[in-house]
């Protein structure tokens, strides 16, 4: 099969693109086709390598006004209705939204998705749901499931057992929530735990880590300094990190060397964070969200997920990582030429590193082929214009198809 005419990663000119047998066979400005051979010419549009959710929870999306609505839109009330209807889950439940809204993402471009299930339910009944269709729905979408528990690791009862019996299960990662700990002590050895349990087999880390506008929440030195002295380095993540908004600029200076040496992954979620953090300013308000143009210029690897979906901490979402950047960008001011020309990377090639994809990943001969082609000619376009996605490619099967919508001006 021969795709023509692609722009391949918002280049100069056009190239084309060969897949046999669901690999990339050659990339060049010209193949002539084979006798016989499929060829659709897309006279110059965007490849992309697939698009990549790198933070979300399966087990909570599409539950907004189901029964409630969180009328005041805190984190607080949005708790309140989560508690509610957590007593109310059902695998079926469960099911059918994190399968309602992997078809959503499969629209979008997405082909993977790191997902945090809460694991501080004595019955695991969500993870044990979300291991199921990993498995079931392994051709289509790659899931990465991160045993996250909500609830603390030293601060619920039997917690360290639950994560453990997850991992055990095949969870993929290993989470922690260290700011939501009882005591700063318990906070340190919550990380200790994570971080041993995922060498003990041989796991990655993802932290919900300082998601808090308190600039004495110093859950990330702690999570740098293990991942570098124990070699785990980018095996380790940091989601979230919206103390460092709040943190002194001497510190941070102070931090950023640590950072640099430990290697590890960020993931800012600037949809729900801008939403979320600074509630409790009055003027000025913080935006809360980490220091993504600091790290990005430090050469840290930073990639954007939406964290939640239409559920009762964020009321919207319609599965497209687009409304994701364009947030990111304005939130942290990253809007200049090349930082918006480039910012699919934040969901893409960053978050394939955060996701340890390797050579699994990215559009080069001898990879699996999968790809994105939309409907625009390089991603500032594709940004700007809301560009569709009008066909993503998944080891040369095409798994979801768009066609722009056409609009008339009657005057
Ligand atoms: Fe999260």
């Amino acid at each position: 099969m021969l795709y023509q005419n692609l722009y391949i990663e918002n280049a100069e000119h056009t190239s084309d693109i060969r897949v046999t047998d669901g690999k990339f066979e050659e990339i060049s400005g010209h193949i002539e086709p084979r006798p016989g051979e499929e060829c659709v010419d897309f006279g110059g549009k965007l490849a992309l390598p697939p698009f990549i959710e790198s933070h979300v929870h399966l087990d909570t999306s599409l539950t907004a006004g189901n029964p409630d609505w969180n009328l005041s839109g805190s984190l607080f009330e949005g708790i309140e209705c989560w508690t509610k209807r957590k007593q109310t889950l059902t695998r079926e439940d469960i099911r059918q939204r994190a399968t309602r809204l992997i078809r959503m993402y499969a629209v979008n471009g997405i082909q993977h998705i790191r997902t945090h299930i809460d694991v501080t339910d004595p019955k695991l009944l969500a993870i044990e749901t979300v291991l199921e269709l990993r498995e079931e729905l392994r051709d289509v979408m790659d899931i990465q499931v991160v045993a996250f528990p909500q609830e603390g690791i030293e601060s619920f009862p039997n917690s360290k057992q639950l994560l453990e019996d997850s991992i055990r299960m095949g969870a993929d990662c290993v989470g922690a929530i260290p700011h939501f700990e009882f005591t700063r002590e318990y906070s340190v050895s919550s990380l200790n735990f994570a971080m041993k349990l995922a060498e003990k087999y041989d796991k990655l880390v993802d932290v919900h880590c300082d998601e808090i506008d308190d600039e004495a929440s110093r859950g990330l030195e702690t999570l740098a300094a293990r991942a570098y002295e124990s070699g785990m380095r980018d095996r380790v993540t940091a989601s979230h990190t919206t103390a460092m908004h709040s943190y002194n600029n001497a510190y941070v200076q102070r931090l950023m060397r640590l950072l640099c040496m430990s290697g590890i992954n960020f993931v800012s979620n600037p949809l729900v964070n801008i939403n979320l953090q600074g509630r409790i300013d009055t003027y000025p308000k913080r935006r809360g969200l980490t220091r993504v143009k600091e790290l990005t210029e430090a050469g840290i690897n930073v990639s954007f997920g939406h964290d939640d979906i239409f559920d009762y901490f964020y009321p919207m979402g319609t599965g497209s990582l687009r409304e994701v950047v364009f947030m990111g960008l304005h939130a942290c001011q990253m809007l200049g030429y090349e930082e918006i020309r480039s910012s699919y990377k934040f969901i893409a090639n960053n978050a394939a590193r955060t996701l340890h994809l390797g050579d699994r990943y990215g559009i080069a001969p001898g990879r699996p082929a999968d790809f994105i082609i939309m409907d625009a000619k390089d991603y500032y376009e594709a940004l700007n214009t809301n560009a569709v996605v009008l066909a993503s490619i998944k080891g040369g099967r095409t798994i979801s198809q768009s066609t722009p919508a056409s609009s008339e001006v009657l005057f």
